[in-house]
């Protein structure tokens, strides 16, 4: 079952009308359903069955603590990429041993957390980051186990600002680097090189640029084997993409059998580390229609959600569907906007949106990932509600800011 669902004329999350929690959350609100981020990580779990694995979550798509406690209470590992979604990772529950650490810029003070907490793997991306990570193991006294990021050169066919795994990108280091890196930690001796780690973009919607990359890292698997490390781990990556609109998207199943042999011939544990996947499909962000407009010959919707509470639209362009959480009624071509002061700021372009009415409730739908993660203050818009959904019970699992959020941290010095 969709967790997200009509019944009767009533958008529910599982067993609550939407309505309600907008009602006494207040809007705009975002709406996670616990059954859905159940279901998307058992979904990859399983893909896995008879491999060596482990399923993480990556933070960045939705770094709230109740998300990331439930994902814990899974079993997920978590793939992080800063000291603050580290903070919230150990916050949330986290086993250290199911932490990977990936990023190209890691600062000492990330590293020295993470050797701290003893993590699972650092995913190390340049010479230099892993001259800094042997140098502050040695300091402290720690051991760093490493997998390095491999660039494998493939095209993903995504949206290009998320596409990583290309030559010329910022991320990885190519096959050769990674060889001449591997050699030069023999010399080191605080740091295990015992992985090899991969991510190539997100919003992946076919399987074939997997099963080149997974075949190319899988080669420097074997190649470092054969030049004597012990390489236990091989990361596959996050970017398992979900249908927005009318996508052509392939399930974890799918991904998994088109790679399995290639996994399974590496005889290594395998991680991946899904963001959108897990997230995605289970959130909603709430919003209210404030005003109705014409401009231009064109109707717009004003609604009270913006691009600080939802960027993805306007950033990348993306489309995300929008429903009423009442009665579904007709249609009508307009555009759904914020607030905000951009002509860039809107949810929805050039669409057929909900027949709304000025207070009626509209649902934006697939908003779990990297909505509330990129959402930010911009006009000085207070950052949205979140609120987690479980069978018939509901929490504010964030509360909406407050207008003295917004100045926290802010002084005005004694020379004004
Ligand atoms: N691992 C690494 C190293 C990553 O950089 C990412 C995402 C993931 C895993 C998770 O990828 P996912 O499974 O979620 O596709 N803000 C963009 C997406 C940026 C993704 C950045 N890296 C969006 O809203 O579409």
């Amino acid at each position: 079952m969709d967790e997200f669902h009509r019944e009767g004329d009533v958008l529910h999350c599982e067993d609550v009308p939407l309505a309600d929690i907008a009602n006494s959350a207040g809007t705009p609100a975002y709406v996670y359903s616990h059954a859905a981020l159940y279901r998307s990580y058992r979904e990859l779990d399983e893909a896995f069955d008879g491999l060596d694995h482990m399923v993480c979550f990556a933070a960045k798509a939705n770094g709230n603590l109740a998300v990331l406690r439930a994902l814990a209470s899974f079993g997920a590992g978590v793939d992080i990429v800063s000291g603050g979604e580290l903070y919230r990772a150990m916050r949330a529950g986290f086993d250290p041993k199911k932490v990977v650490f990936a990023g190209v810029g890691k600062t000492e003070a990330e590293l020295m957390a993470g050797l701290g907490e003893r993590i699972l793997l650092f995913n190390v991306e340049s010479a230099a980051e892993l001259e800094h990570l042997e140098r502050m193991a040695n300091v402290y006294g720690k051991r760093a186990r490493v997998a390095l990021r491999i660039n494998p050169d493939v095209e993903p066919e995504t949206h290009e600002h998320i596409s990583t795994g290309h030559g010329g990108s910022k991320f990885g280091v190519a096959v050769e680097e990674a060889l001449a890196l591997a050699e030069r930690i023999k010399g080191y001796r605080c740091v295990d090189l015992i992985g090899v780690h991969q991510h190539i973009g997100s919003q992946i919607t076919k399987p074939e640029p997997y099963k080149e990359s997974v075949e190319k890292s899988a080669a420097l698997v074997d190649e470092l084997r054969s030049r004597g490390f012990d390489i236990q781990y091989f990361n596959i990556g996050g970017g398992l993409g979900i249908k927005y609109k009318d996508e052509e998207t392939f399930s974890p199943k799918e991904l998994v059998d088109a790679i399995r042999p290639t996994l399974e011939a590496t005889k290594t544990k395998i991680i991946c580390e899904m963001g959108r996947y897990i997230a995605g499909g289970a959130g909603v962000l709430l919003t209210s229609v404030i005003y109705r407009k014409k401009s231009g010959g064109k109707s717009f919707l004003v609604a009270d959600a913006g691009m600080n509470d939802l960027l993805r639209p306007s950033l990348y362009d993306a489309h995300h569907e929008v429903e009423a959480v009442g009665p579904n009624g007709s249609l009508e071509s307009a555009d759904l906007v914020g607030p905000v002061c951009e002509s860039g700021d809107y949810l929805a372009r050039d669409r057929e949106l909900p027949d709304a009415r000025e207070g009626d409730v509209l649902a934006v739908m697939n908003a779990g990932a990297y909505g509330f993660s990129m959402a930010s203050n911009y006009n000085s818009r207070l950052k949205p509600a979140e609120v987690m959904v479980r069978g018939e019970r509901w929490s504010v699992v964030r509360e909406r800011e407050h207008y003295s959020d917004l100045v926290r941290g802010e002084l005005v010095p004694a020379f004004l």
